[in-house]
């Protein structure tokens, strides 16, 4: 009888070699613990067929032998998932001193960056964003804004004709008969929107963008005119800059102004970018024709009111060191990677 008991035990010892994990070793116990089926469980069964004088040195036997397996198989237990678990931690090892992986976040395009800042500056100072038309009539283009056919100032942009009638829009300032004729007064807008013009050069595109601004209220003067405006370079340019204004003609305004921006790169000495001169020419605008107001039913006695067109091109150009005007429209990453404001 003691030599199956031991037979029992050496199966158990030899057959280390072939458990490779623990899973392997769990059902290798289970052939000889189990209760019912396990080769240790039989015996206890066999219990009854022993002659009473062996009995109880065959128990003693048997549960020595129990005993001694029970440890055995916990221990093998333990010492494999020890082994498992540190080549786990080995497989899935992290090194964290190597550098993260380079994460790639896009950002606007620099004119939506420029447009997007030109509408939050205007927007502190109660303006509202009045949608644009890219498809003008010649009336609202041309004629309402004091152009009218054969006039010169028709000459001053190349237009795209769809027909005798319709027109790619060559100026934001369309916007302002819409808006007069459309909002109640006091108006206070801000147009953003493309414009389109036979013109291409380095610093001209056949299609652009503008930003139209329009204020049409009770005693509006140039004062006001010039007191936007300073607000606004002194945003996009930075504080110390200041601006002045020039003597200059559109239809639709009277008087109408050259802006220049006191230039922000010599602080008014002299430069290349300023070309020696200190100041930089950056928009146009002036007090709203009184001709324009009444086109659009707005008596011109009781109100006033002040434009101007500022190029989103131009003040982006300006802003980020941008020479030529292709490189804003040709999408080419090394740029517009560079132009990271927000
Ligand atoms: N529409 C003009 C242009 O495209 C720009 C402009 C000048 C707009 C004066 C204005 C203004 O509102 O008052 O050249």
């Amino acid at each position: 009888m003691n030599d199956r008991l031991s037979g029992i035990k050496q199966e158990i010892l030899d057959g280390i070699d072939q458990l490779h994990n623990s899973k392997a070793a769990y059902e290798f116990r289970k052939q000889f613990m189990d209760n019912k089926t396990g080769k240790i469980g039989q015996l206890m069964k066999e219990m009854k067929n022993i002659a009473p004088e062996e009995r109880a040195n065959f128990g003693k036997g048997v549960n020595e032998l129990k005993e001694w397996a029970l440890q055995y198989f916990d221990e093998l237990d333990a010492k494999m998932k020890a082994k498992e678990m540190e080549m786990r931690y080995e497989s899935e090892k992290i090194d964290v001193t190597m550098p993260a992986a380079e994460e790639q976040t896009g950002n606007l395009h620099p004119i939506t960056q420029t447009r997007n800042q030109i509408i939050d500056i205007f927007a502190g100072m109660g303006f509202e964003v009045f949608e644009n038309k890219e498809i003008e009539n010649d009336y609202y283009n041309f004629t309402a804004l004091n152009t009218p056919k054969d006039h010169p100032a028709r000459d001053m942009q190349d237009t795209f004709y769809l027909s005798p009638e319709y027109l790619l829009a060559t100026q934001t300032s369309a916007a302002q008969i819409h808006a007069m004729e459309t909002k109640e007064l006091p108006i206070k807008i801000l147009c953003p929107g493309k414009v389109f013009r036979s013109d291409d050069d380095a610093t001209h595109s056949p299609m652009f963008h503008q930003m139209e601004g329009l204020v049409v209220d009770k005693k509006i003067t140039l004062c006001d005119l010039k007191g936007m405006l300073d607000v606004f370079v002194k945003k996009i340019y930075g504080e110390s800059t200041t601006t002045r204004l020039r003597p200059s003609y559109f239809p639709f305004t009277e008087p109408s102004v050259e802006v220049d921006v006191s230039c922000f790169e010599c602080g008014g000495k002299g430069c290349k970018l300023c070309k020696g001169t200190g100041w930089i020419e950056i928009l146009g605008g002036g007090i709203v024709n009184k001709k324009v107001l009444e086109n659009c039913g707005i008596d011109s006695d009781k109100y006033s009111g002040l434009a101007f067109g500022i190029g989103i091109e131009r003040t982006a150009m300006l802003k980020y060191g941008i020479n030529n005007i292709k490189l804003l429209f040709e999408s080419d990453l090394r740029v517009l990677e560079q132009v990271k404001d927000n």
